[in-house]
């Protein structure tokens, strides 16, 4: 029988988890879900955990739902650690998107100087959780969603040493779905290969008959007479230039916009910020509207607003990959995992968001070989900036936070980065012991 335990349960995603395990619920030996958050969130924990009891109940499942804040009672003997917290919740969001923005450079959740520092934050609290994991549950997975996705699995991993470490983001499923659609063929009439790094990944698309539809899908999705949606509630739709997506051949993910359409991307962020409205003060909003849903004592499902945050689909991810590796069903996931020569480019042992086979032993990542020197070099200078990132994170080196954000392509290098980082550091100091 399964003890599975969340991090961060009081996140307004829980419900979406508890989905997952409930539509997979024949595959999963479920016995107890412990769900743990800080004294910050107790109030969020104790309204969405009842409302996860409710939900386990309205399916007839014995499962025993746990709400705690002892984070060693929650890892005592699990089977998986599942995380998704969020260091300083959304107040600290709204001062690493309105910081940058309000100096004119970008301010977002994963990307540029917020990104870098959701990571300071968030690193050293995941290696905390590592370390307890070792005394109370050395062979458990640790599947994590926490943001920035692909920086706290790789400091899991390399710096943790903790191996049985996968990293989820949704954004994949969302892309999948898309080409799926616009070829008109269903999901498991596809084959979709992915490479890069977390919301830095590309992928490429084959049909059954082993015909790659790649290009196909380039012109349906981004060409002259497309429209140029972003599927992702928090990415606005800019169109990417068809000519370069063109010569790049193969399709970018949402997040590329903000580096190849990157003026444009600024231009629409500004505004948003002199309207107060960036998308964690968005969230902010609709954060509260779905807690009020959740204290309805007769809600027991998953509401369809929960469909206005970013991580949809968020429980395909993460409950495919625990029934994948509890079952060695080798479902083709998309997980940020150890490198290990899958992308020459890259070195062997940073994180990568690749395509893999998920058994029992974990991900069995497929081949993907070189990239076109255009997205190699792009992909190795931010490799290159998020190893950075991770060393001053644990380091807590001056020196080396003004180093990532002078390579970071979306931070200005020189006076800017050193002012923005000064702000930063000031704003976020509770949050950042290592400085
Ligand atoms: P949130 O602000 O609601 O935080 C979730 C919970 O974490 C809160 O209840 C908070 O109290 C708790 N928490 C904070 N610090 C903690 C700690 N040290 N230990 C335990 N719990 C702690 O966040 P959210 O908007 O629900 O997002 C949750 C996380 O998931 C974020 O890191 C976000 O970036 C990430 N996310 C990832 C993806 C993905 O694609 N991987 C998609 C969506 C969200
Ligand atoms: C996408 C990404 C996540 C990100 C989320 C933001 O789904 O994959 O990594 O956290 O969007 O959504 P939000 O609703 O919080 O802006
Ligand atoms: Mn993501
Ligand atoms: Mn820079």
């Amino acid at each position: 029988a399964l003890k599975i335990a969340t991090i961060g349960g009081g996140s307004s995603y829980t419900p979406e988890l508890i989905e997952g395990y409930i539509k997979r619920k024949d595959e999963l030996p479920i016995k107890e879900i412990w769900l743990l958050d800080i004294p910050e969130g107790e109030e969020k924990l104790s309204i969405v955990g009842e409302m996860a009891k409710r939900m386990v109940k309205a399916a007839g499942l014995d499962w025993e739902v746990h709400l705690t804040l002892d984070r060693r009672a929650a890892l005592k003997d699990a089977d998986f650690v599942t995380t998704q917290f969020r260091v300083g919740l959304l107040d600290a969001r709204v001062k690493d998107e309105r910081i940058p923005l309000s100096h004119g450079v970008l301010g977002q959740e994963t990307n540029g100087a917020g990104g870098i520092f959701k990571a300071l934050r968030t690193i050293p609290v995941i290696l905390d959780i590592i370390e307890e994991m070792k005394e109370l549950c050395p062979d458990a997975w640790l599947i994590n969603f926490t943001n920035p996705a692909g920086m706290v699995t790789e400091a899991a991993i390399k710096h943790g040493g903790w191996k049985k470490t996968v990293g989820l983001c949704n954004v994949p499923i969302g892309h999948t779905k898309q080409a799926a659609e616009k070829l008109g063929l269903t999901e498991d009439d596809i084959f979709v290969k992915y490479a890069g790094i977390n919301h830095f990944h590309w992928h490429r698309v084959w049909d059954k008959e082993g015909n790659e539809r790649t290009d196909e899908l380039i012109d349906l999705i981004y060409g002259p007479k497309s429209e140029a949606e972003s599927h992702l509630k928090n990415i606005h739709s800019v169109p990417f230039p068809y000519e370069q997506i063109k010569d790049l051949g193969m399709l970018p993910c949402g997040y590329h916009r903000y580096y190849y359409i990157e003026d444009e991307m600024l231009k629409h962020s500004i505004e948003e910020f002199k309207e107060g409205k960036t998308r964690a003060q968005v969230v902010k909003q609709t954060e509260k509207s779905l807690f009020e849903l959740y204290k309805d004592p007769n809600l027991d499902y998953k509401p369809k607003e929960l469909e206005q945050r970013g991580g949809t689909h968020y429980s395909d991810a993460a409950c495919e990959v625990i029934a994948s590796i509890q079952n060695d069903k080798r479902t083709n996931m998309v997980v940020s995992v150890e490198n290990n020569g899958t992308i020459n480019d890259l070195p062997y042992d940073c994180a990568v968001e690749v395509s893999a086979s998920v058994t029992a032993h974990g991900p069995e990542n497929y081949n993907w070989g070189k990239f076109p020197p255009a997205a190699r070099g792009i992909l190795q200078l931010m490799k290159g900036m998020e190893e950075t990132v991770i060393r001053a994170a644990i380091t807590g080196d001056y020196g080396a936070a003004l180093h990532a954000f002078t390579i970071n392509p979306l931070i200005p290098g020189g006076t800017m980065a050193k002012t923005l980082l000064d702000e930063l550091l000031i704003a976020h100091k509770k949050h950042l012991p290592q400085f």
